[in-house]
């Protein structure tokens, strides 16, 4: 699996300096010695070797003037005619060319398809910056700069493999934002958009979305975003998550009793969004998944009660998503049943207390369980708090 980096630290070099460069600054340290001022070294390197993000950058500013030549040639194309360019690139690769090799055209088809979708025209550095993920370093790019819009040039490229290629994100805001904001380039060029939320803080059950933009909600949290199976998310072309969400899966993925429960496919490609939060802070915080004690059958005989006392105005049942969902109305009913609030403050869902995730955790699995015989009748019911989402299996 390939992994590039975006990384927001502003004093990190973009590009690994070539060795000559760190010869010579370890030549100045051993024959000057240790001195505070630790960028002396790196002005001598650059003496005698010059600027090397320059020369890199330099290389990867051919590559560029490759991009913009082939500009004028791609606004000439229709809507369709720029759209079409995603089967052409997928049999070019199956006969036999390499992504390295479409790079350009690739580059300026998501340039040209986010001008017209977008109205945002890649800058020349934000298609280094693609270039230079696309090769699996690091890029710095500072707060505001455009690193959401970079990372469409090498997701698309490496989409083209049919593989899957994902942006893992810090939170889940970012992941749905990004996701549904880039999604419109990549549904233009016909690619689908996975997007990974969590529903509860213990990992149990994750919600997810194809990016859909007649999918219409009153609902930040679920407009343009259309529920699916987890499954279906990472069948999507692109996948958006949070490094949890995906660490998760691959946990859970590891411990299924059948192989067909399993959600993930074989990894492939991930640009990992602000790099050094996710490898170095959040990688403090192991991922732990456990097994069922005690407590928790008496948690899902709790929960299994509250189901059993719903009335029908209290959820919604989704054949078509295979999905369940309290309205408004069920939510109060459940609170009132449960004896407590499920989100803290109840009108924020995603500022949910440890233990109300752990709740939350275990309605899904009962939800599943419960539902998935019924979820063949049409009940119709009003829209759904969206943390009280659960995924039902599919048949
Ligand atoms: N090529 C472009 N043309 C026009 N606007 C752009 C372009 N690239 C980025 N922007 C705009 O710049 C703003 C910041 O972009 P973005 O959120 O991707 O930055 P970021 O580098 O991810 O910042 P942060 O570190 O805060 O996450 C957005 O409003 C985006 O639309
Ligand atoms: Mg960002």
């Amino acid at each position: 699996m390939e992994i590039c980096f975006f990384i927001y630290l502003h004093n990190a070099n973009t590009i690994k300096p070539p060795h000559c460069h760190a010869i010579i600054q370890s030549w100045a340290l051993l024959f000057l010695g240790p001195t505070e001022d630790k960028l002396c070294y790196k002005k001598i390197a650059r003496f005698f070797t010059g600027d090397p993000n320059k020369k890199a950058i330099d290389k990867l500013s051919l590559i560029v003037e490759q991009i913009n030549a082939l500009e004028p040639q791609f606004e000439a194309l229709s809507d369709e005619a720029l759209a079409a360019k995603t089967d052409e690139y997928k049999a070019r690769l199956a006969k036999g060319e390499t992504l390295d090799d479409l790079l350009p055209e690739a580059f300026a088809t998501v340039r040209e398809a986010s001008k017209r979708v977008l109205g945002q025209r890649h800058y020349d550095v934000q298609l280094i910056c693609g270039i230079n993920l696309h090769h699996g370093s690091i890029s710095e790019l500072r707060t505001g700069e455009g690193k959401t819009l970079s990372a469409t040039l090498p997701l698309y490229l490496n989409a083209l493999e049919g593989k899957g290629a994902h942006l893992v994100t810090v939170n889940d805001y970012l992941a749905r934002r990004d996701g549904r904001w880039m999604g419109a380039i990549y549904r233009f060029l016909g690619m689908s958009t996975g997007i990974l939320q969590s529903a509860s803080a213990d990992g149990a059950s994750g919600r997810a979305f194809i990016y859909d933009p007649d999918e219409s909600s009153l609902y930040e949290e679920t407009h343009q975003l259309r529920p699916v199976h987890r499954k279906y998310a990472y069948a999507a072309d692109i996948t958006y998550g949070t490094n949890s969400e995906f660490g998760f899966d691959y946990l859970r993925d590891n411990i299924t009793m059948r192989w067909d429960d399993r959600v993930q496919r074989p990894h492939h490609f991930a640009i990992i969004d602000e790099v050094d939060n996710i490898l170095i802070d959040e990688a403090r915080t192991p991922l732990i998944i456990s097994g069922p004690s005690h407590e928790d059958s008496e948690n899902y005989y709790r929960m299994a009660q509250v189901v059993k006392a719903l009335k029908p105005e209290d959820y919604e049942v989704s054949e078509k998503d295979h999905s369940v969902a309290l309205t408004e109305i069920g939510v109060a009913h459940v609170e009132e049943l449960l004896g407590e609030p499920l989100s803290d403050p109840p009108e924020r869902p995603e500022d949910i207390l440890p233990e109300q995730a752990r709740l939350l955790g275990f309605w899904s699995k009962v939800c599943a369980r419960s539902f998935s015989s019924i979820a063949t009748r049409n009940i119709s019911c009003r829209v759904a708090r969206l943390s009280l989402w659960t995924n039902l299996p599919v048949a």
